[in-house]
């Protein structure tokens, strides 16, 4: 696009406009058409205006809108696609296709692709509407909207809510006698859906299963996701104006059930999914405007045997925190944001006794476990203005966790007040795990004794081990790394300092895993179960033989993986045999 023939922002973009705002952009159109038009600039101006605003439906429609707001329309959309051209499809004509594939059939794929800069953008692709489809895509949205007589959430599931609307905009078409080839009315349908029922623009995004996280720092910018392969990149998804994204926001908090306001303007939550949700609501908190990020739900939780793979964790270490977590032992694990705290705590917990009584607390549900005896709690926050009714908070369940008298408490991340009852309920004999932010084993034991957590150091030492886990990257891919389980010894009788044993350390040079060699948790236990060295090394090894086995065959899925546990538990013997027999 040549400078000529560009229109310039002379007022940003929005979607209403002042009187003055007005003048300026029908000032800034008359310029521009007449720079692309000359002679037949004002009737160009005038047609492309009324077409603008005739585009919110048939004729009953247009008589409705203004002049204004089809000048607004113009001016806005003229913008966005001009933004659109100059950040993406001029640089897409030297771009070459990395990968492609289908995320919502046969309307909407991925594709990866590799601008000539050398970055790789994910482009969501999605049925194209012609001018005239997307005319009948907004009558009929109207339409809809009109007709709807009933709230649609309360239809119950979302495919009944699809099937509903589905039938809706047949009788809509119909009625109205509004002609339409099946092939567009397909694709109409489709937006119609995928706004009201799903996640609008970034459904497409939300469906693709390689996609770990989604975010949204404001308006104008692109989304960002996190993609398996691919790690951190820009997609062509575009929230282009403030008011388009608030909007979306509020729609997106709709969907967990809370309220998002000027009063209230950061939001934690679930979507129904399960996905877990971070919302900022405007200028309030956040410098850009409204943002959000949206780390998604794994159907499956990632296992052991994929950990293994990955080599998050050795075999070797492995079997150890098996052995020391069927006995009961409590651990953190800690480190930075997103760097798999909760899918390592959640594949810690497999290893608990199949029959274990376990409760855990959360802020978000995130956890799964398979075991039956396993009750999930998650905390409520409060409602109604002073936000005081009815809140339930980590310490409230926690409380109630302890009278439920059970082998194993899972706190996924603590942060207040809750971590002194989890370490007393440590102390009085319960299995405890819990995540934490900290980066070293230093850092937390220093979270722990500072406000607003408090705990004294006597009851720190009864938290066994300390797992820190760690996000880097290596060579051109980004890892997660257990980088070091730390014991904790006890209190030196002199200087009152934490004692603490290092046992595993990752050797970032060769990527691998030292033992340390001297476990003071597992002498511990062998001490209070009676158990000898020798048979202590025995269960080691073995475990250390099914975890092994487990890879070579590629049991991964999660079902799998929880059948070799129990069937461990239930008769090792039996499997170990089956192991060496190569069966
Ligand atoms: N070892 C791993 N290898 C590859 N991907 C992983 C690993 N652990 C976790 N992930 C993925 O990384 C993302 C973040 O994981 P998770 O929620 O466990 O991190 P976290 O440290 O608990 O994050 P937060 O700080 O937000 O609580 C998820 O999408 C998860 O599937
Ligand atoms: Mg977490």
């Amino acid at each position: 696009m040549t400078e000529e023939f560009k229109l310039n922002e002379v007022v940003p973009v929005k979607e209403k406009y002042g009187k003055e705002e007005l003048k300026l952009i029908t000032l800034e159109l008359a310029s521009y058409y007449g720079r692309r038009f000359g002679g037949n600039a004002e009737k160009r101006l005038k047609e492309d205006v009324q077409k603008t605003a005739s585009s919110g439906g048939g004729k009953k429609l247009f008589a409705r809108l203004k002049w204004n707001e089809g000048l607004t329309t113009l001016y806005n959309s003229i913008l966005v696609e001009q933004r659109k051209s100059r950040s993406l499809i001029l640089d897409l004509t030297q771009a070459v296709i990395v990968d492609r594939y289908s995320l919502n059939e046969p309307f909407a794929y991925a594709t990866i692709v590799k601008e000539q800069s050398g970055q790789l953008r994910y482009m969501v692709t999605e049925a194209p509407l012609s001018t005239e489809e997307k005319r009948r895509l907004e009558e009929i949205r109207e339409l809809m909207i009109d007709e709807l007589d009933v709230d649609v959430k309360r239809l119950g599931s979302d495919k009944t809510i699809e099937e509903y609307l589905r039938k809706l905009v047949g009788s809509i078409v119909k009625n109205y006698k509004i002609k339409i080839g099946e092939e567009s009315l397909k694709k109409i349908i489709y937006y119609l859906i995928r706004d009201f029922v799903y996640f609008d623009k970034i459904d497409p995004l939300m469906r693709d299963p390689r996609i770990e996280d989604i975010s949204c720092n404001g308006s104008t910018l692109p989304l960002y996701v996190w993609h398996r392969e691919y790690e951190s990149i820009p997609t062509n998804v575009v929230f282009e104006t403030p008011e388009e994204l608030d909007k979306f926001i509020v729609k997106l908090t709709y969907m967990t059930g809370r309220a998002i306001s000027i009063a209230q303007p950061v939001v934690d939550a679930s979507l129904p999914d399960q996905s877990r949700i971070q919302l900022t609501y405007e200028k309030e908190v956040t410098r850009k405007g409204s943002s959000f990020t949206i780390r998604k739900f794994r159907e499956r939780p990632l296992t052991i045997t994929e950990l293994m793979i990955f080599n998050t964790i050795s075999p070797e270490m492995a079997a150890w925190f098996w052995y020391i977590i069927e006995k009961q032992a409590s651990m953190l694990v800690v480190g930075g944001t997103a760097c798999g705290k909760t899918t390592t705590v959640n594949m810690l917990s497999m290893f608990i006794k199949p029959t274990a009584k376990i409760v855990s607390i959360e802020d978000t549900a995130e956890l799964q476990l398979p075991h039956e005896n396993w009750l999930p709690s998650v905390v409520r926050t409060g409602f109604g203005v002073s936000g005081k009714i009815a809140e339930i908070t980590l310490f409230d369940l926690l409380k109630n966790a302890m009278r439920q008298r059970p082998e194993y408490i899972i706190v996924g991340e603590v942060r207040g007040g809750e971590a002194y009852t989890l370490v007393q309920a440590i102390a009085t004999g319960h299995g405890g795990l819990a995540t934490l932010h900290a980066d070293s084993v230093e850092a937390s034991i220093h979270r722990l004794e500072s406000e607003p957590m408090n705990i004294p150091r006597p009851l720190i030492t009864t938290i066994d081990v300390i797992a820190v886990q760690i996000r880097v990257r290596l060579g051109e891919k980004s890892v997660r790394r257990i980088s070091s389980v730390c014991e904790i010894v006890g209190l030196d009788p002199a200087t009152k300092d934490i004692l603490t044993n290092d046992i595993f350390k990752w050797d970032p040079k060769a990527d691998s895993y030292t033992y340390y060699g001297r476990s003071y948790v597992l002498e511990k236990i062998m001490r209070r179960h009676g158990i000898s060295y020798e048979e202590a090394a025995r269960e080691l090894n073995n475990r250390r033989l099914v975890l092994e086995w487990m890879m070579r065959e590629n049991i991964r899925d999660y079902k799998d993986v929880v059948e070799v546990i129990r069937s461990y538990y239930l008769n090792p013997t039996e499997l170990l045999n089956k192991i060496k027999a190569g069966t």
